[in-house]
């Protein structure tokens, strides 16, 4: 007997990530300068691990309430209202184990099977997975030709298309993998096509404190009452490891995600959260020194990429450089990037895992060091050019 042909019918749709399976491919060419990481390389801040310590110390080793600790709830509660105008109360957060849980939470609390989700592409995979475990649909609307940016004009054709199957849009600003982030006056102009209609807008602003060129707006200030945020402290406070994730929404409907939350996990780690409630008490500003970092980061590999002929959007958010491939070079972005990987030893993701749209295209994360970034530029510099010379020949 083949016990898998017993489980869950969703399992079989699900793709191991084939973004993880690159990334352990390169890890292992010696001497390739890897940019497909997508955490901090920074450690986390010293006063943070001392809170943790602290905590460990005095015997925080017994259950949290499920929804979180009442400091990390309290601090998270005027963190966002302090730095983004947000309005939560701390009735209305619930404290997951990162992002991740959030947004399967989420997703888990709103679909029923056949329920469609729309998912703008070039996306974080994570998204289609959770939807489709959930029994929804995803639909991937290709945002390309619109810089990486979902429009109304999108929204609502997509809206007509679909029809009332629709219950929930996730949108990522600044996004995972294109960097590409929304002005106020644009999400305002998405709720407004989503106000009044029975639809969920899961809200995924992990990268917040990552914001390069404008301040961090959201859809929570426009559409409160239908948005669902996602938020925490792993890219903000380089605490990727922690695994501790906001998850906030109006009060009613907070206390029904709960559920799923409750049911699957019970609660985060006690010790982790009180590093959170000093990361978001005491650190609100600690990310300002990794932005800076990051910021002359990605203008170095936006002025590389550009002369060798990469056409580049300037990504204004978190910590990815979405390029297209100069059109003189082999244009499948799988055979390019793992030719590139193999004989120029750079790692850069190809595009087109990232769904619709991303064809053509690679991801390269500058979440490490400035040394290593020289290093792997100046490699990429030597394929394309031995590349151009093949060509010519
Ligand atoms: C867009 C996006 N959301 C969520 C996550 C996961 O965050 P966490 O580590 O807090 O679960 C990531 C991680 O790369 C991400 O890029």
């Amino acid at each position: 007997m083949e016990m898998t042909n017993y489980l869950n019918k969703q399992l079989g749709g699900l793709k191991s990530s084939a973004i993880l399976a690159f990334s352990q491919y390169a890890q292992e060419i010696p001497g390739c300068v890897n940019f497909t990481l997508g955490e901090p390389d920074f450690n986390t801040p010293d006063h943070i691990k001392e809170a943790a310590i602290r905590s460990i110390n005095e015997n925080h080793s017994h259950y949290a309430p499920s929804n979180g600790t009442e400091e990390l709830r309290q601090n998270a509660s005027e963190f966002l209202a302090k730095k983004y105008g947000q309005q939560y109360s701390a009735d209305e957060v619930i404290v997951t184990a990162g992002a991740t849980e959030a947004i399967y939470t989420a997703v888990l609390s709103v679909l029923n099977p056949g329920d469609k989700v729309i998912i703008p592409t070039p996306t974080f995979p994570l998204y289609i997975a959770d939807v489709s475990l959930a029994g929804g649909q995803p639909i991937l609307v290709d945002t390309s030709a619109t810089n990486f940016k979902l429009t109304p004009e999108l929204l609502d054709q997509t809206l007509t298309k679909e029809g009332p199957q629709v219950k929930m849009l996730i949108l990522n600003y600044p996004g995972n993998p294109t960097g590409a982030t929304y002005s106020q006056a644009e999400l305002d102009a998405l709720a407004d096509v989503l106000r009044g209609k029975p639809i969920f807008a899961v809200c995924d602003e992990i990268y917040s404190e990552l914001n390069y060129d404008q301040p961090h707006a959201s859809l929570t200030k426009s559409l409160r009452e239908q948005t669902i945020l996602i938020t925490g402290v792993s890219k903000s406070h380089a605490m990727t490891g922690w695994r501790i994730g906001l998850l906030c929404a109006p009060q009613d409907l907070a206390a029904e995600l709960s559920k799923i939350h409750q049911f699957t996990i019970t609660s985060t780690a006690t010790v982790t959260q009180d590093a959170a409630a000093e990361a978001l008490g005491n650190g609100q500003d600690d990310a300002t020194p990794m932005r800076e970092e990051y910021r002359q980061r990605r203008d170095y590999i936006l002025s590389v990429l550009n002369e060798l002929g990469f056409q580049t959007a300037k990504p204004s958010g978190a910590f990815y450089i979405y390029t297209k491939i100069p059109a003189d070079l082999e244009q499948d972005d799988v055979k390019f990037a793992y030719d590139l990987a193999d004989n120029g030893h750079v790692a850069a993701v190809p595009g087109s895992y990232f769904g619709p749209g991303g064809a053509h295209y690679l991801r390269l994360s500058y979440a490490t060091g400035m040394a290593e970034i020289k290093r792997g530029m100046q490699l990429l510099e030597k394929y394309v050019a031995k590349h151009r010379a093949a060509v010519q020949a």
